[in-house]
């Protein structure tokens, strides 16, 4: 899960800083190129650029080394796009291979640029709509072989239980009065997160494509299977951090969740979970390469903060 990425956070390889060998493949491969135009958007280190190519296409190139910690992801992600319905509003892969020892990915090109999710954008209804309407043809999964949410994310998604074991005590008072009850909170929606539904897993902002006819839903690398709530429900903090408040961020997703029946003590637990994740990620040491990763997640860990105070309704009262 990649918190409500923007652009210009990710330090990524320029084209004359790939491999010698890398290039060359490439250009056999592609052809002869034009131009390359590095994609800063979200964090991996990874090559992402949109290349144009002499005889007039353009395509969308992503890769990573084949030896990198990262690269199962690529592999999962060009899986996954090849096994998408039509109907699924995801760039075509053109093809997987390994060139010069890198795992890469070629895409159709998109035009466009990130979504804008803050309050009054016009893009919010037709992100949420997107969202909302994939489980429609993403279920039953037809990619085999994707985790199960439930396994997958109980990993992940937590964090107040070991932030409460810590002796670092945490910035936000609201939360230092609440650890307590926050940390028995967020495992509860686990229980709701089984389901047939292939997930996106990575729904947030850097990874919402517009250009002006259409919505692209791109990096499809971190799939699970499970209920169709998941997904919507990332919405509500990356709408937060783009300027929304609370209220008015779970109004925009409201109907959406109600269609595939989520219940409210569910969303509350993940809420809750969800700034755990973000909060315990914060604390960590810089990954290598990955320079703003860890102050993003601060600043989305107060997002998701204000989220899970508006659910729980828990007052900031000292005890
Ligand atoms: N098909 C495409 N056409 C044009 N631009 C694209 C396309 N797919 C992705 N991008 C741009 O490149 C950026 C990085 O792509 P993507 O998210 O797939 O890579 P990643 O390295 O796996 O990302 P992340 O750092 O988010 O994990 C996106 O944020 C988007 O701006
Ligand atoms: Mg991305």
């Amino acid at each position: 899960m990649t918190p409500g990425s923007t652009s210009g956070t990710a330090v990524r390889p320029s084209w004359d800083q790939l491999p010698a060998p890398l290039r060359d493949g490439l250009t056999e491969r592609l052809g002869p190129i034009t131009h390359v135009q590095v994609q800063t958007g979200g964090f991996t280190p990874g090559l992402a650029a949109r290349v144009s190519l002499a005889a007039g296409e353009r395509v969308f190139v992503k890769g990573i080394s084949a030896d990198h910690p990262l690269a199962g992801r690529y592999r999962d992600e060009a899986r996954v796009v090849r096994a998408l319905p039509k109907a699924v509003p995801a760039p075509r892969l053109h093809w997987d291979e390994v060139i010069a020892g890198w795992l890469v990915l070629a895409f159709d090109d998109v035009p466009g640029r990130h979504a804008d999710l803050s309050p009054r954008s016009a893009d919010v209804g037709r992100v949420v709509d997107t969202v909302a309407a994939l489980a429609a043809d993403l279920t039953p999964c037809p990619v085999p072989d994707v985790p199960d949410a439930r396994d997958e994310l109980a990993s992940l998604v937590h964090g107040w239980r070991e932030l409460a074991a810590s002796p670092q005590p945490h910035p936000d008072g609201w939360v230092r009065r609440n650890l307590g009850r926050l940390a028995a909170a967020e495992t509860a929606w686990l229980a709701a997160a089984d389901g047939t539904t292939l997930l996106h897993g990575d729904i947030n902002r850097s990874n919402l494509l517009i250009n002006t006819d259409q919505l692209f839903l791109v990096d499809w690398g971190q799939p699970v299977r499970g209920a169709a709530w998941i997904d919507i429900a990332d919405l509500i903090p990356h709408l937060i951090l783009a300027g929304h408040t609370p209220q008015a961020a779970e109004t925009a997703v409201a109907p959406a969740l109600t269609a595939v029946g989520a219940a409210p003590e569910t969303l509350t637990s993940y809420a809750i979970a969800f700034a755990g994740y973000w909060a315990r990620m914060a604390r960590r040491p810089d990954p290598p390469g990955v320079p703003h990763l860890r102050h993003h997640q601060t600043r989305a860990s107060k997002a998701a903060v204000r989220w899970a105070a508006h659910r729980t309704g828990w007052l900031s009262v000292r005890t």
